[in-house]
């Protein structure tokens, strides 16, 4: 039977999430929420549904399964605290849009809360919900990439100073909004593909155009990590500060002692090279052809049903709590990340190491070991 789901927050990307469910045969849309009633109205009216302009109102009167929070707020965050706490406390299953929240107190209390009402808290780190990245684990899986030595991501928006303009709205008009807002992305993608991070240092910094502006945003991210499998990598991301180079938008390389890939565009093209075999000697510049996948995909937007999809898998399936893929523990390491990465920005590029995640105990019910 379809689940009963609530979007909360009618911004563009809830109206993303809303045709999402309304498109998905595992889900049933049963009503909308925003405080500003106009935004409620209008998405309600789009998709035949009933609207609520308070997520009291909407839990006290609708038998939903699922609520799914795509507020947002200063920093991309603030308001998600709230209506997931409110949602969860009435027993909801939670899909929560990225960041989980831009507080790390909040984040760890959502996460510790979720697991205590044993209910699925999910985050929409939808980056890795791609073909590509599917058929790229799949690689790692057949031990076609073997030990995984670097990873290195690059992402950011195009830009540069021709089309540079100051934002002051609260959501960027402070020092770590790219960093709570959209490191989640790249964090989240490094992490599926090579675990997690135990070290982090980060010179970040903005462009003479930005500073001249008296912008606060610190919005050119260069971060040094290492992970606990002893893979090394490296993220640069930035906020519209530089034209893009090759790769696009978004390129993430993985080496491994085997194979190495490298996705491009997020959907749209991985490639990827076999080692040597022992006897075919190559000159330097000289390879085997490589493997490629080239979806077509340019559109980023198709990861968005992917990963509702997957989330309203998880929880049809009655997978472990600790089970669920892109979860609220998963959002959390993130945001760890992103507060050391904040932590060594501030001491001048010092090491850190990100806040512990919460043990993983396993469910005896679910799982069999
Ligand atoms: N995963 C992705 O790829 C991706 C991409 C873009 C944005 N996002 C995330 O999506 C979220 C929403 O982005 P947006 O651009 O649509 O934001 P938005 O500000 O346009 O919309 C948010 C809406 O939430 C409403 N709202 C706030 N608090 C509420 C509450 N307690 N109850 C009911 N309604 C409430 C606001 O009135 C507003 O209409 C952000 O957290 C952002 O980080 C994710």
């Amino acid at each position: 039977m379809a689940l009963k789901v609530g979007v909360v927050g009618m911004g563009g990307i809830g109206n993303t999430h809303a045709t999402a469910h309304q498109t998905d045969d595992l889900s049933q849309l049963v009503a909308v929420c925003d405080v500003v009633k106009e935004k409620a109205d209008e998405a309600a009216a789009k998709y035949g549904v009933k609207a609520y302009y308070s997520v009291k109102d909407l839990l006290a009167n609708e038998e939903l399964d699922i609520v799914d929070v795509t507020t947002g707020g200063y920093e991309n965050g603030s308001w998600h605290f709230e209506p997931t706490m409110e949602a969860l406390q009435a027993g909801k299953h939670v899909l929560c849009e990225k960041p989980l929240s831009n507080d790390i107190g909040e984040c760890r209390e959502m996460v510790r809360y979720a697991a205590a009402q044993q209910r699925y808290l999910g985050c929409n780190l939808n980056h890795y919900f791609t073909p590509t990245a599917q058929r790229a684990k799949q690689y790692m899986d057949e031990g076609q990439v073997g030990e995984t030595v670097y990873c290195m991501f690059k992402v950011g928006f195009n830009g540069g100073e021709e089309t540079y303009g100051l934002n002051k709205s609260p959501r960027f008009y402070n020092p770590y909004g790219h960093m709570k807002a959209f490191l989640t992305h790249p964090f989240s993608v490094m992490r599926y593909f090579c675990g997690d991070i135990t070290h982090v240092q980060s010179f970040s910094t903005k462009p003479g155009f930005r500073k001249n502006k008296g912008d606060l945003l610190v919005s050119v991210n260069s971060v040094h990590v290492h992970f606990a499998n002893d893979t090394v990598g490296y993220l640069i991301s930035h906020r519209g500060d530089a034209v893009w180079g090759l790769g696009g938008w978004w390129s993430c390389e993985v080496a491994g002692s085997k194979g190495t890939f490298c996705i491009e565009n997020c959907a749209e093209k991985l490639t990827y090279w076999g080692a040597p075999k022992p006897g075919v000697n190559y000159g330097i510049g000289e390879e085997a052809p490589p493997e490629v996948l080239d979806t077509g995909l340019k559109e980023f937007g198709v990861t968005f049903p992917n990963r509702i999809h997957a989330y309203l898998e998880d929880v049809t399936n009655g997978v472990s709590l600790e089970g669920l893929r892109s979860s609220g523990r998963d959002a959390l390491a993130t945001m760890e990340y992103i507060f050391a990465v904040i932590d060594s920005y501030e001491q001048g590029g010092a090491l850190v190491r990100p806040h512990a995640l919460p043990t993983l105990h396993g469910d005896p019910v679910v799982e069999r070991i």
